[in-house]
């Protein structure tokens, strides 16, 4: 039998290709820029981290192809996506470090790294695909489309990851939630009576109000229309899918009504899980916008209005990026439909047990 091989820190981590990979392009002058080990370091300790973000969103998805879901399996991927989120913290939190770097430091060195730009990051480009950035949602510049700054080898990569995304997967996975409508209720209907009680409740109370003028009143209640729209568009499946065409929604009205459901109802045990899902979906599309508003302030910091190595708007571009790369909206804005716990229509005694124990599949 062959014995095997004993394990060495450095050997089984691999350290001698990882701390001789930071070669500084500043060494070609004759004094080396000292600042440029942090940047290189910076963006190798990025890299390494998005290696694992990807790691784990890939494991997420594998999950969710399946067409049933196992409880422990969504505990898993509730794990997961708070281990995504854990990183992205600690990702927010490592621009600081590179803000120890002076603007005038970086100048020395800045004009050697032109044209290449952290726009070329494929693995940052595989994260925003594999979450569910779509080309047609992104933003360009220089009216390429992103992959055109990427040699050809990172753009077959990105190609590939745009094949499937996390995205698609928990729409589907929500468009078959059940219990939504069953013999003996039919959540819609009774949410619906409940939001027009709450509505015209608020509304006369508005219209009582002794301390309002005409006018203000007025103005409330035209107010009130706004939200009553806002509220009827949901259950009006032509009026959804014209949000859907212009983009100001991107799941369907079916996953969209099913995720309000689960913010909903999410003190009911069996939809805690999904409930986790959801929020953590949240998080990660706010982390993401925090870290995208970090890296615009530390580009401002460190170039002023100057454009960026990878020939962009420089800051004005990367600001830009928050509010269209966002992949979550869609649930950050449930909380428009959300009513009070004493608003919610009672759920049917038969649907209570079975949203309090496991639910069975086979009872369909
Ligand atoms: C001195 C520090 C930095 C400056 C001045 C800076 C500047 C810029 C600028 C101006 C852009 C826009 C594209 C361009 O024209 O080049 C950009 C894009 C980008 N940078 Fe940085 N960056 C810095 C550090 C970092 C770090 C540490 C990372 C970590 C990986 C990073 C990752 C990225 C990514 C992923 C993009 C593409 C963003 C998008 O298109 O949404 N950058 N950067």
């Amino acid at each position: 039998m062959t014995k095997k091989k004993e394990a060495y820190y450095s050997k089984y981590l691999q350290l001698d290709k990882i701390l001789s990979a930071q070669e500084l392009r500043s060494k070609i002058l004759k004094d080396p820029i000292h600042d440029e080990m942090l940047f290189i370091i910076t963006h190798q300790a990025y890299e390494l981290w998005f290696k694992q973000i990807i790691h784990d969103i890939d494991s997420v998805i594998e999950l969710f192809k399946d067409s049933y879901i196992e409880e422990n399996n969504l505990s898993v991927i509730v794990n997961r996506l708070n281990r995504v989120s854990m990183i992205q913290e600690l990702l927010i939190s490592q621009i600081k470090i590179l803000e120890s770097m002076t603007p005038m430091d970086f100048l020395e060195f800045r004009n050697l790294l032109s044209p290449a730009s952290g726009f070329q990051s494929l693995q940052f480009r595989v994260i925003e695909n594999k979450l569910g950035l779509i080309r047609e949602n992104r933003l360009k510049f220089s009216k390429e489309p992103y992959d055109s700054y990427l040699n050809k080898e990172d753009q077959s990569g990105a190609m590939e990851s745009e094949k499937e995304n996390l995205f698609s997967y928990i729409e589907k996975w929500l468009e078959r939630t059940p219990f939504i409508k069953s013999e003996s209720f039919d959540f819609w209907s009774e949410y619906k009576t409940s939001v027009n009680t709450m509505l015209k409740e608020d509304i006369e109370i508005i219209k009582n109000n002794p301390n309002l003028t005409q006018e203000a009143k007025t103005k409330n209640l035209d107010q009130y229309n706004k939200i009553y729209e806002n509220y009827s568009i949901i259950f009006n499946k032509k009026e959804y899918d014209k949000l859907l065409k212009t983009g100001a929604k991107r799941f369907s009205q079916k996953a969209c009504l099913a995720s309000l459901f689960i913010m909903l109802y999410r003190e009911q045990p069996i939809l805690d899980l999904p409930y986790r899902i959801i929020t953590k979906l949240v998080d990660i599309d706010n982390l993401m916008n925090k870290w995208r508003y970090g890296h615009a302030s530390l580009a401002q910091r460190m170039i002023g209005s100057k454009i960026g190595t990878g020939g962009s708007s420089g800051h004005s571009y990367l600001r830009k990026t928050l509010e269209k790369h966002k992949i979550f909206d869609d649930f950050t804005n449930l909380s428009t439909y959300l009513i009070p716990r004493s608003s919610l229509p009672k759920l049917p005694k038969d649907l209570k047990t079975k949203l309090g124990y496991y639910f069975n599949y086979d009872e369909k």
